[in-house]
């Protein structure tokens, strides 16, 4: 009897203890920030999103990330580091064009 026991308390043992971390995903999926009703984008490369959800990438990826790079590179040269750095001033009008003609071409070979 007593071996009996030992026996059911450890199975429960293991069992509460394998429910702990299912728990633990649970809480930790919620994931998003700010709470923004902006849809997810599809993990695809970029030419396949379609022309909003490449706007939707650069301002939730290219940008945050590729910001505090130029910056720290040039503080006051980027210090309003957007769309234009890289478009042009085109950006302003919705031509996101790549390459954008203004960009320098000091590597460009020949
Ligand atoms: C760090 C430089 C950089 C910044 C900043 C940037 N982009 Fe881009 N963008 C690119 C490059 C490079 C491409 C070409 C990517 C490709 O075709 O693979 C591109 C492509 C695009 C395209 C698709 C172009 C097409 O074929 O029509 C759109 C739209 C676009 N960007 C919008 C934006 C918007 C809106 C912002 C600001 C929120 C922005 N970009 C900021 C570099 C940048």
């Amino acid at each position: 009897m007593k071996l009996l026991a030992a026996f059911a308390s450890l199975v429960l043992a293991t069992a509460c203890g394998s429910k702990a971390p299912a728990t633990t995903t649970t809480a930790g999926g919620g994931g998003g920030s700010a709470g923004s009703a902006t849809p997810v984008l599809p993990d695809v490369p970029f030419e396949k999103l379609d022309h909003d959800q490449q706007i939707q990438f650069m301002k939730e990826v290219v940008v945050p990330t590729m910001g505090p790079l130029f910056q720290a590179h040039d503080p006051k040269e980027f210090a309003e580091f957007g769309c234009k750095t890289c478009h042009g001033p085109g950006a302003e009008k919705g031509e996101y064009d790549m390459p954008n003609p203004g960009l320098r071409s000091s590597t460009s070979p020949t």
